[in-house]
């Protein structure tokens, strides 16, 4: 099946001090989602931006921000985010106390939602809302921090995504993005493609290079030798 592919650099590896520049420079060399790690030091063991920040880089934003709560609890601040221009939000099923409620308010919000999956969190969440969500979110690595290792049981954990998002598209005629996030680079690119993933974020690999376009590119030219996939 042809699928869309979208390579979304995580800011978390930019330079904050020069954070708008960051989002216009990787939007340029090819981004197609700046997706934006929200931690709490609660729900993650870490620190990092809100909602201010986010509405801070919205004017240099021409390309969707996607929005990755790890944060507890989610509701109370998905508001803030769809103000702040956030066009997807995602979050962690055990960081909400009502996951299709939760849905529902990013929904209502005029974004789209995303539910997103640690490495030891099993895909039975998806069983009863997959049908409401806009985005399925494999972390490849513990959230918290950028620069760790790829998980290769990841691998196999989007190839039983796959199907289930499959048959939902099947199902509701409703494109539903599947996207892995965690130790994604130029190397093994190719292999999460094949394993089904669409939808690629690259913190580290992306603004640790140079050269973020040669990077992105580097990327594509892997997809499109990954199987089927582009
Ligand atoms: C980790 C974050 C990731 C992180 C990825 O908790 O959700 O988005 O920035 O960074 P890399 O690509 O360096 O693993
Ligand atoms: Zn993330």
């Amino acid at each position: 099946m042809k699928r869309n592919l979208r390579i979304a650099p995580s800011l978390l590896s930019a330079d904050f001090a020069r954070l708008g520049e960051e989002v216009r420079a990787v939007t340029a060399a090819g981004a197609d989602f700046l997706h934006f790690d929200v931690m709490d030091n609660h729900y993650v063991p870490n620190l990092t931006v809100g909602p201010l920040v986010c509405a801070a880089i919205k004017p240099h934003a021409t390309i969707p921000i996607d929005v990755h709560l790890m944060v507890k609890p989610v509701d109370r601040i998905v508001p803030d985010f769809a103000k702040a221009g956030a066009s997807i939000i995602s979050f962690h099923p055990e960081a909400s106390e009502h996951v299709d409620r939760t849905i529902g308010l990013i929904h209502e919000q005029g974004c789209k939602a995303g539910l997103v999956f640690n490495p030891a969190t099993p895909l039975d969440w998806l069983m009863h809302v997959i049908d409401k969500l806009d985005l399925v979110l494999i972390m490849s690595v513990n959230p918290g921090f950028g620069g760790q290792s790829f998980i290769p049981h990841a691998l196999e954990k989007l190839k039983a995504a796959r199907k289930l998002v499959d048959a939902a598209m099947e199902r509701s005629g409703r494109e539903i993005l599947l996207e892995v996030d965690g130790g994604v680079k130029v190397d093994n690119i190719g292999a999460i493609a094949a394993a089904g993933a669409d939808t690629f974020v690259a913190g580290s690999a992306v603004f640790g290079t140079p050269d973020y376009r040669a990077t992105i590119a580097a990327m594509r030219a892997q997809l499109a030798t990954a199987g089927g996939a582009q």
